[in-house]
C-alpha cells in the first residue's frame, strides 16, 4: 500500500480470505492481521476521506458486519478449554478498533470541514450585512458638550479620582466628619478614609492644592450617593467649575453662568439663583433654570413650577480656601456643580429621568445623532 492521493479504499478494506477459524492459532493470525490492516487505514491521511469514505471505515472495522462479528460466532467450533481465551482476545481487538477507528474518523471529519470552509469562495459582489455601531450613552455625550463652552470660556477641563480620600471629599471642603451635611451626601465607603466620591466638588480641594492659585478649572465626571428612588439614582454624573483669583465675586458667578447656560441650550436662558447652603460655598445658591418645555408656564416635567433645579453654586467659603492652603485674604473664587442628567433632560426634552436608565439603545442612538 503506498500512501498517494488515489489510494483505492477497496484494497486496504478487503475482506481477509479466511473469514473463520477453529484454534486459538488460527484466531491469532486473524487477529494480527486485522490490527495491521486497521493501522494501515488509520495511519492514512485523513484529509484524504470525504465524510462517506471515513464512514465507510467505520462500518468496515467496528459495524454489525466487520470479521469480528463471524469470529465471535465461530468460537462454538473452538475447543471448550480455548474458548474463554479466544473470546477474550476478539473482545480486547474490537475495544482497540473501536477508539483508533473513532478517533481517526474524528480526523477525517474535521479534515473535510476544513476543506469545504477552504474552497468557500467569497463573492465580493454581494450587499454587506448591515453593521450597527452603538451609539455613547446621552449622559456621556451631554457631559462632554456641556465642557466645549466652558473650555471656550477659559477652563481648563482637569479630571479627579472616582476613589476619594475621605479628606478630600468631605473634609477639605468644611464638612467635618458629625457634621449633619453628611447626611445629605450618604456615602459609599469603601476603606476606612476612603470614599465613592459623593460629588465632583472633591476636585475643587485637589485643583487648589496640586495646581495652586489663580485657577480656572471644570471637571466632568461619575459621583455616587448611596440613594435609590423615583428622583436618584445611586451612579450619576456632575459637572463642576472652580474659579479663584484676585477679587471674584458673585457678579462674575453669575455672569459666567448665565455665558454657559445660553450656550448650552444655544440660547439665552433665564436663570434664577435661590438661597440655599453648601459647608464648602458662603454665600450659597441653588441654580434654577427656567422650564425649556413649558417657558414658565408649569409643566409636568418641572413639576409646574417653570423651574428646573440644576445645581448648587457659591463663593468658595473662606475656611476651604484656607485649608487648601489659598490665602483668603488675597483670594477669593466662586465655584458650581451640577447634575449632568438634569441638564441632559432639559437639553434633549426628556420628561422622565429613569428612562436614560433603562439601556434603550433606541434612545441611546436617537440622542447621540443630535
Ligand atoms: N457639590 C454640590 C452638590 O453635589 C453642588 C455644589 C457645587 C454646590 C459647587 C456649590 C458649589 O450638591
Amino acid at each position: 500500500m503506498t500512501l498517494t492521493q488515489d489510494f483505492s479504499l477497496s484494497d486496504v478494506l478487503e475482506l481477509p480470505p479466511t473469514a473463520a477459524a477453529s484454534s486459538l492459532s488460527e484466531l491469532q493470525k486473524l487477529i494480527d492481521d486485522e490490527r495491521e490492516r486497521c493501522g494501515k487505514v488509520i495511519s492514512l491521511p485523513p484529509d484524504k476521506f470525504n465524510d462517506a469514505q471515513s464512514d465507510e471505515v467505520r462500518v468496515r472495522f467496528t459495524g454489525r458486519k466487520s470479521p469480528l462479528q463471524d469470529w465471535l460466532k465461530s468460537l462454538r467450533n473452538f475447543p471448550a478449554e480455548e474458548r474463554k481465551e479466544a473470546g477474550a482476545k476478539i473482545n480486547q481487538l474490537k475495544a482497540f478498533l473501536e477508539v483508533e477507528v473513532e478517533r481517526f474518523v474524528t480526523l477525517c471529519k474535521q479534515a473535510a470541514e476544513q476543506q469545504r470552509l477552504n474552497n468557500e469562495r467569497i463573492d465580493l459582489t454581494l450587499p454587506l450585512p448591515e453593521v450597527r455601531l452603538g451609539s455613547r450613552h446621552p449622559v456621556a455625550v451631554a457631559a462632554q458638550q456641556l465642557l466645549e463652552p466652558l473650555r471656550r470660556l477659559g477652563f481648563t477641563v482637569i479630571d479627579g479620582p472616582e476613589l476619594e480620600r475621605e479628606f478630600y471629599n468631605f473634609e477639605a471642603l468644611n464638612i467635618p466628619a458629625e457634621h449633619p451635611a453628611r447626611e445629605m451626601q450618604d456615602t459609599f465607603f469603601i476603606a476606612s478614609q476612603w470614599v465613592l466620591r459623593t460629588h465632583t466638588s472633591s476636585v475643587q480641594a485637589h485643583a487648589m492644592m496640586e495646581r495652586g492659585v489663580p485657577l480656572r478649572v471644570a471637571c466632568a465626571g461619575f459621583t455616587y450617593r448611596n440613594e435609590l428612588d423615583l428622583t436618584h439614582v445611586p451612579t450619576f454624573r456632575q459637572i463642576e467649575c472652580l474659579v479663584v483669583d484676585k477679587g471674584i465675586t458673585l457678579a462674575h458667578l453669575r455672569s459666567t453662568l448665565n455665558a454657559f447656560f445660553a450656550e448650552v441650550f444655544g440660547r439665552p436662558v433665564k436663570l434664577r439663583l435661590r438661597s440655599s447652603y453648601f459647608p464648602f460655598t458662603e454665600p450659597s445658591a441653588e441654580i434654577d433654570v427656567q422650564c425649556q418645555q413649558c417657558f414658565g408656564s408649569g409643566c409636568r416635567s418641572c413639576k409646574h413650577t417653570g423651574w428646573l433645579e440644576m445645581g448648587g453654586c457659591g463663593l468658595i467659603n473662606t475656611r476651604v480656601l484656607e485649608s487648601c492652603g489659598v490665602d483668603s485674604k488675597v483670594y477669593s473664587g466662586f465655584a458650581f456643580g451640577m447634575g449632568v442628567d438634569r441638564i441632559a433632560m432639559s437639553k434633549f426634552g426628556i420628561a422622565d429621568l429613569r428612562s436614560l436608565y433603562e439601556g434603550d439603545v433606541l434612545m441611546s442612538r436617537q440622542l447621540a445623532l443630535r
